[in-house]
Formats: structure tokens, C-alpha cells, sequence
């Protein structure tokens, strides 16, 4: 079979390797699709491929039509929302995600935000500490559960608010369940974002929300910008000058935001969260172990379109 890694941000050469090496030992022939620039290079290569590995990479209906001989497509790494579900599913396509693979990388980031917004973005001023602070976590799921440990041992107190996560197990974690998302906003200093970009949460992280926060509160999306209402955002940081937003996804109005807002709002170039070798490999391996077995066992334990 033959299998397109197609990444328009490349893993790590050590990923790529080893894909390549799982793959191949189990007789499928790989190809490469780098730092394309057009869908369209995207789509010619997708062609004959019988399985596609991608990233954030956009599957459009256009790219499955094209695929004629695509039989499974992995997003390596845990949000599916750049794959268009609905033509897989027309054409028998299995799509699956890589879930937890890369969420240590990302529950990194979501600290390192926490502190580099704390201290003032390491520029000369008086910032803060983190520990003794409240944190409240948007979705306790892979991401938001390490980030919640992780929090915990900086001495920070955390709170995650998640309807579809047992509060006991919360409790058991040494997290408290929040009671409604209200409650947890008027409540932390730092909230992190871990909620996927679906139809019922897109543009939902919006002014009342936000303007819920504490003096001095700061939010961080790690997660994806379709979940905030950039214009909202906008004027609950004009309203509250009190109030920060750091994001790994550059908001669309995010060079108005930091010509108005300076210090108080810090988007990554690129998104990074899951930047690191580790992440790569990890996520880039899965995919390809998950393909391999597809083809040998029918195995779909992973697949998101059922
Ligand atoms: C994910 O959903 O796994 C993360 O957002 C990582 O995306 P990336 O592979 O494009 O870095």
C-alpha cells in the first residue's frame, strides 16, 4: 500500500524515520509531502495513496474526492477538526486521530504561558508567581488533565470544569469540579482551554465569560481560535484592562489585538503546542503502527467516523 505523510509543518526528521521504518518493515511504500504551499500540491499527491498521514493539514471534501484509492486517513495528534468527516464517511474512508500522543508538549506550553505572562513576557517589571494561584481547566481530557498535575505541583490550586468527566474522578485527582463553567471563570486567576472546535463550541469563549474573571486574569488557549469570539475577546480586554490573553493559534484581528493591547495579549508565530521531538515521535509513530495494523487486522479502535 502506499502510504502520504503529507505535513505542511514537518515532524521531526527522527519521526519521519521512524514511520518510514514502520511502515516499510511491513511492506507499504512511503511517500513524503513537505512544506507544500497550495492545496493543490496536496491534492495531486493524494492521488493514488492508499492511506494519509496529515497534522493540522486541511482534508477537504476536494482532497478525498481526489484520493481515489485512500482507504484511511490519520491525523497525527488529537483534534480531527481539519478533517472533513463527512466525505470520509461517503466514501468508506476510515479517519482516526492519535489521542494523547502529543498532549504532554501541549500541557507544557499551557505552563510555560502561565509563567511567561505572570512575568510580564520576561521583560523588566514587577510580575508574579504562580503558585497560590487558582487555575481552571476547560475540558479535563488528556491535555487538561497533565496540565492540571503539572499546575499542582507549581503549588497552584485547580478547578476543571468538563460535563462529560465524572466529578469523582476529579476529586480523586485532587482537582475541584467546577459546578458550572460561570463558577470556574468567576473564580481563576489563569483559565486553560482544552474544549475541541465543534459546531456547539465554536465562538462560545466570549465576553460574559471572560469579563467573569478576576482582577488580573489571564486566559490561555492552547486548543483552537474558532472557540473564541475574537470581537467579543476584543472588547472584554477594552473593558478590563486588567485582563490578559495569551494563545498558541494567532487570533484572525490578532495584530489589532497587539497593537491595542501590547503586553497583555501574546500569540505564538506558529502554532507549537505540539512542537517537540517527543510529541513528533510519539504521535508520527502512532499513526503509522495505527495504519499498519488497519491494513493487516482491519483494526479501527481509533477511528473517529463510526
Ligand atoms: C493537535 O490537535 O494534536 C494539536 O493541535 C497539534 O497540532 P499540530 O500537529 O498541527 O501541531
Amino acid at each position: 500500500m502506499k502510504i502520504l505523510i503529507a505535513t505542511e509543518k514537518p515532524f521531526a526528521a527522527a519521526a519521519v524515520n521512524g514511520m518510514k521504518e514502520i511502515a516499510q518493515k511491513a511492506g507499504h511504500e512511503v511517500v513524503l509531502l513537505e512544506k507544500y504551499d497550495s492545496p493543490e500540491k496536496l491534492i495531486k499527491a493524494v492521488a493514488d495513496a492508499d492511506a494519509l498521514i496529515v497534522r493540522s493539514d486541511k482534508v477537504t471534501a476536494d482532497v478525498i474526492d481526489a484520493a481515489k484509492n485512500l482507504k484511511i486517513v490519520v491525523r497525527a495528534g488529537a483534534g480531527y477538526d481539519n478533517i472533513n468527516l463527512e466525505a470520509c464517511t461517503a466514501k468508506n474512508i476510515v479517519a482516526m486521530n492519535t489521542p494523547g500522543q502529543n498532549s504532554n508538549a501541549v500541557a507544557e506550553l499551557a505552563i510555560s504561558m502561565m509563567i511567561y505572562m505572570s512575568r510580564n513576557q520576561f521583560t523588566p517589571g514587577t510580575g508574579s508567581e504562580i503558585k497560590g494561584k487558582k487555575l481552571g481547566i476547560q475540558a479535563y481530557g488528556n491535555v487538561g488533565r497533565l496540565v492540571a498535575q503539572k499546575a499542582k505541583c507549581l503549588g497552584m490550586e485547580v478547578m476543571a470544569f468538563d460535563p462529560y468527566v465524572p466529578a469523582e474522578k476529579m476529586k480523586e485527582e485532587g482537582v475541584t469540579p467546577a459546578e458550572s463553567v460561570e463558577q470556574m471563570y468567576s473564580e481563576c486567576n489563569f483559565i486553560s482551554l482544552h474544549i475541541p472546535a465543534t459546531a456547539e463550541t465554536k465562538r462560545s469563549i466570549g465576553y460574559g465569560l471572560i469579563t467573569l474573571m478576576p482582577s488580573g486574569g489571564c486566559l490561555l488557549n492552547t486548543a483552537r481560535k474558532e472557540i473564541i469570539n475574537e470581537a467579543e475577546l476584543e472588547k472584554a480586554l477594552t473593558d478590563r484592562p486588567d485582563l490578559k490573553y495569551v494563545t498558541d493559534i494567532a487570533a484572525d484581528c490578532q495584530t489589532e489585538l497587539n497593537e491595542k493591547f501590547g503586553k497583555r495579549v501574546f500569540a505564538t508565530p506558529k502554532k507549537m503546542g505540539a512542537e517537540t521531538a517527543e510529541a513528533n515521535v510519539n504521535a508520527g509513530l502512532a499513526a503509522a503502527s495505527q495504519i499498519v495494523d488497519f491494513f493487516a487486522t482491519g483494526n479501527t479502535r481509533f477511528q473517529v467516523n463510526k
